[in-house]
């Protein structure tokens, strides 16, 4: 291939012919491009910001694993893990995936350890360990303190070296064949949104998540559902997309939008405690395993804690980390926003509050990254594989797009080296015009009506005022494109949090708020129907091993 445009400023299109294109460049994206590149395939990144842009490196907490030889507490085990993951997921996890997933782990991670990536040790050298949200054992490994994620990324981009990326590239959707084959994804290229074609044999979605869809949200501006709306368009089936997880700690600071910083779960796992307005524990009572309970179940504690205060006024919780010495040693990011905001944790407790944090669904795929449409593959948080059920472990996710990059990358290459990538004539056609709704506005009905407590009537006037704001618009920009996705996306999720008729983990129904296993103990489907409106289908379908 010619070597790529990769710098802002440039005007060019890349219309090679590659045998796969990654579109994402975080933990999910790089692990499939290195490994693609490895396995002799020609490969390019596609981006649509700059390489480190993405989720990933504000990933604090940790890679969940365990790792017998590197100071594993002794009674943790692969089963545990299992058993907290499928706990946690609150009876919808797919325990096979979990296990496969799970189970791949530790040779994601040595491999990360070989590959360069520093991880914090404890005084006897080997990795040290912390507990989060919904472990039964100290397993979650860090670096840098509370900076994992900055560390998998730095790790990855040096592998990735030399790999051609195009930066500033947003997907706008997939090309696809006569016979609905995905060959490529067309674009839109640099400051001017210059449209161009990226065709390949294979497309590898890792575009990450939707925190975008709310008010206040842990992720990064990216995270505006883009991939799992270019699946949808495309043809494939999303699963699970009622399940928007709310990491229980962002700093508060009065009228927050958009990212907010985290406070990772890893501060309570050292000891740290919630507590109200006026001094009362928030999780005494609730959960056998209190302020280590899975996130789920924290983040409902506190939104119920702060309804049932008085006048109903509180808007935020406190986390006392005040027991906590060498705080800032040990959570430097941590300890950096909230000096930021004035605050010092080992003196002050930390207000806090639930933000949208991550996708538990996404585009379905089984174990090795196949979505049901021909050519299209799928890792990390944009991915269902079924490992994070109605709600994901914490630390789970870097741990699913290690391995999970990886298997995509390998699922391109044995189906290229099966024949099963004919290689496919697409004709982009017109730019798509789809209906898209102004965001704020549909930030502010996704928070009121479809974030943590939910009920029948408020979602269904979320869907009309989303129905009557939307114009439809040509997707030009990049903020078109990205409206687009959250409009879609919006939709989806409202559409599955409506069918599902009961309160399941991250799914917390006032209207509905019993768990009820014998209508719903299984997971909802969604695709695009031919009006492009997202419906429930089928149970999932099962697609070739
Ligand atoms: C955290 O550090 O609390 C977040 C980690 C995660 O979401 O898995």
């Amino acid at each position: 291939m010619t070597p790529p445009v990769s710098d802002q400023q440039s005007k060019t299109t890349w219309d090679a012919d590659a045998d796969v294109v990654v579109v994402g460049s975080g933990v999910a994206g790089l692990t499939a491009a290195v490994r693609a590149v490895e396995l002799g395939l020609r490969t390019l990144v596609v981006t649509k910001g700059r390489l480190p842009d993405g989720n990933t490196r504000w990933a604090q907490g940790g890679v969940a694993v365990v790792l017998p030889d590197e100071g594993a507490s002794g009674d943790d085990s692969l089963d545990a893990h299992v058993a907290d993951t499928l706990a946690a997921g609150g009876g919808l996890c797919d325990a096979a995936a979990v296990r496969s997933i799970v189970g791949a782990g530790p040779d994601a991670v040595n491999r990360l350890l070989r590959g360069g990536a520093r991880f914090d040790s404890d005084a006897s050298g080997r990795l040290a360990r912390t507990r989060e949200g919904g472990h039964s054992a100290f397993r979650v490994i860090r670096a840098g303190g509370d900076a994992t994620g900055a560390e998998v990324q730095r790790c990855l981009e040096v592998a990735a070296e030399g790999l051609p990326v195009l930066e500033h590239h947003v997907a706008v959707d997939a090309l696809t064949t006569a016979s609905g084959q995905v060959c490529g994804v067309r674009v839109l290229a640099g400051p001017d949104a210059t449209p161009g074609v990226v065709r390949a044999r294979a497309v590898v979605l890792a575009t990450g998540g939707l925190g975008q869809l709310y008010r206040s949200t842990s992720n990064p501006e990216q995270a505006t559902g883009d991939g799992l709306a270019l699946a949808l368009r495309a043809g494939a089936s999303a699963a699970d997309l009622e399940f928007v997880q709310f990491h229980p700690t962002v700093l508060y600071t009065p009228r927050a939008k958009g990212r907010c910083p985290l406070v990772t779960e890893a501060v309570r796992g050292e000891g740290a405690v919630l507590v109200d307005a006026a001094g009362r524990r928030v999780m005494q009572g609730v959960h056998p395993l209190g302020d280590l309970a899975p996130r789920d179940v924290v983040s409902a504690a506190i939104t119920h804690r702060l309804a049932s205060a008085p006048g109903g006024v509180d808007d935020h919780v406190y986390l006392d980390a005040t027991g906590i010495a060498g705080f800032a040693a040990r959570f430097p990011t941590v300890a950096a926003a909230c000096a930021a905001a004035g605050i010092d944790p080992e003196r002050d407790p930390i207000p806090v509050v639930p933000a949208a944090h991550f996708a538990c669904g996404g585009v379905v795929t089984h174990t090795h990254g196949r979505t049901d449409v021909l050519g299209l593959y799928a890792a990390g948080e944009v991915a269902r594989t079924g490992l994070h059920g109605a709600n994901r472990l914490a630390s789970n996710s870097l741990l699913e797009g290690l391995v999970m990059g990886r298997r995509a990358a390998e699922a391109v290459a044995a189906d290229l080296g099966a024949g099963r990538l004919p290689r496919g004539e697409a004709r982009p056609g017109p730019v798509p015009v789809v209906p898209v709704a102004a965001r704020p506005a549909l930030q502010r009905l996704m928070s009121r009506y479809a974030g943590i407590g939910r009920d029948a009537d408020g979602m269904a006037v979320a869907g009309s005022a989303l129905d009557v704001s939307t114009n439809d618009t040509p997707l030009w920009t990049v903020g078109a494109v990205e409206d687009a996705a959250l409009t879609l996306v919006a939709r989806a999720v409202l559409a599955a949090a409506s069918a599902r008729e009961e309160t399941r983990g991250c799914h917390v129904r006032h209207d509905r708020p019993e768990r009820d296993d014998r209508a719903w103990q299984r997971s909802q489907t969604v695709r695009l129907n031919p009006s492009g409106q997202p419906v429930l289908t089928d149970p999932i379908l099962e697609r070739a091993a």
